[in-house]
């Protein structure tokens, strides 16, 4: 049976829009240090691939009457850091974060990164984000957002910096020779001296070449632009569907797109996000789904619908009438493909607000199987017969117990049919993934 990646989502007090209202969830989450070790450290005991940590450079902006209720990234560490502690404390599991392209420079993600692979020793993955979290421009010496357009195309750019800079030195480059007394190899210093519309980096990055060669290079963008950028770069896409067919077109599209890059399929591994809720039994596990459920605030389901269709204003409408599209924005700055695909679902399904948000508040448009063992190991192993993802980013409801659930359920069913390892093979996230190093580009080109 075909082995599948799996990758561990850790956002703050679980995934779902009500987690931290769960009697067993780790109220503190998103600034406890411990508690983060102790997921990432059950991730590497599960011989999962890596763990992920999302990010956005600033708090939401919206309704504070419903975001008071959800905590998402309004309680958050800054992950670049968080993964560096993470590093001294676990082995071999990868470790995975967001930077964003527009609010960061490249020489600062390069080094940042580059660290991080090497305090890890070649554990590190950079989720290659454009930010749609409009709010963040505040931060950034800007009064609004940069179009999409321009968003991808910096980030495109901003890619080929970091790399380049990853690049600076080859990796012989540093000789430590007490007896010829010299350090290093001059010959094998390389400055990028990059020059474009968006940044011009002169370089070199003052740091040795990154013990994975690159970091995995991750990315989830769904527009266009996104898939472009995902297939001329990325190693990892993590694709949110809700449905197998959804996600088999999704794959096929972005893998199709490879080959103009010169690129194989299989330099990329699609891995579709999963929000399971698992029980011995199906009826348990269908209650244990329908208490969370249960916990949504009407003011937090409003506000979760709300920023998917661009911050349209939902005040007052009736929770089990019809969305009235006359008032929703047909075009959104922060993700115009979020917003058309919610669009699509509400249209497809004639869902009220309430069972929009319901549908939402577990997976936020990512796939969802709530069931025993056995029928969730079927789910994902269908997935990947018929090419809808490679693997899979878990996502569990609540923390810890929606993780654990997984790991104590789900990964020995998934062993024992051999869809997943039960040791670690490889030291380094390259080779978890089964990607390749990537050759010096100075080198190659000398
Ligand atoms: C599993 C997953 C993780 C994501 N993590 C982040 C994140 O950390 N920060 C962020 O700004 N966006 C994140 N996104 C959103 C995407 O970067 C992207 O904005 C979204 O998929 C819409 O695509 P588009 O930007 O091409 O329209 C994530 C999406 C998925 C599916």
């Amino acid at each position: 049976m075909k082995r599948m990646a799996l990758g561990a989502h850790f956002p703050s007090m679980g995934q779902h829009v009500a987690a931290w209202m769960h009697p067993e969830a780790q109220i503190d989450g998103g600034h406890n240090f411990r508690w983060f070790v102790r997921m990432a450290q059950a991730a590497e005991a599960a011989r999962f691939d890596f763990v992920f940590m999302a990010d956005t450079v600033g708090t939401r902006d919206g309704d504070m009457r419903a975001l008071r209720r959800w905590p998402q990234y309004m309680a958050h560490f800054e992950p670049i850091s968080l993964l560096s502690a993470t590093a001294a404390v676990t082995e071999k599991v990868g470790l995975v974060c967001t930077a964003s392209t527009s609010y960061y420079e490249p020489y600062n993600v390069a080094r940042l990164f580059g660290t991080l692979d090497h305090i890890s020793n070649g554990r590190a993955g950079w989720n290659v984000v454009t930010t749609a979290n409009v709010s963040a421009s505040h931060n950034f010496n800007r009064d609004a957002h940069y179009d999409v357009n321009d968003r991808y195309e910096r980030a495109r750019e901003f890619v080929g910096v970091v790399k380049g800079l990853w690049d600076s030195w080859e990796d012989d480059a540093f000789l430590r020779d007490r007896t010829t007394g010299e350090y290093f190899d001059p010959a094998k210093l390389h400055a990028l001296n990059h020059e474009g519309r968006f940044f011009k980096v002169r370089g070199p990055l003052n740091l040795a070449r990154p013990p994975q060669g690159q970091p995995v290079i991750c990315q989830a963008g769904a527009s266009e632009d996104g898939m472009e950028l995902a297939a001329e770069t990325a190693e990892v896409v993590f694709l949110s569907k809700l449905r197998m067919e959804d996600a088999q077109g999704f794959y096929a599209n972005v893998k199709g797109r490879m080959a103009k890059y010169g690129r194989q399929p299989d330099q990329l591994k699609m891995m579709a996000g999963l929000n399971v809720t698992v029980a011995p039994t199906e009826a348990e596990a269908r209650e244990k789904f329908d208490y969370l459920q249960s916990l949504i605030h009407p003011d937090v389901g409003r506000e979760l619908v709300s920023v998917e269709l661009g911050g349209a204003d939902l005040s007052g409408l009736p929770l089990d009438g019809p969305i009235p599209w006359e008032r929703i924005p047909t075009e959104s700055i922060a993700s115009p493909s979020r917003l058309a695909a919610m669009r699509a679902l509400v249209q497809r399904e004639g869902l009220s607000l309430r069972k929009l948000y319901e549908r939402y508040a577990g997976s936020r448009g990512s796939a969802q199987v709530v069931g025993t063992p056995a029928q969730v190991a079927d789910m994902m192993q269908a997935w990947i017969a018929a090419e809808a993802a490679d693997g899979f980013i878990i996502q569990g409801s609540f923390f810890p117990g929606g993780f654990d659930d997984f790991c104590q359920m789900v990964v020995p069913e998934l062993q024992r049919r051999g869809a997943m390892r039960t040791e670690y093979e490889g030291a380094s996230l390259r080779e978890h993934l089964g990607l390749q190093r990537p050759v010096n580009h100075f080198t190659v080109r000398a």
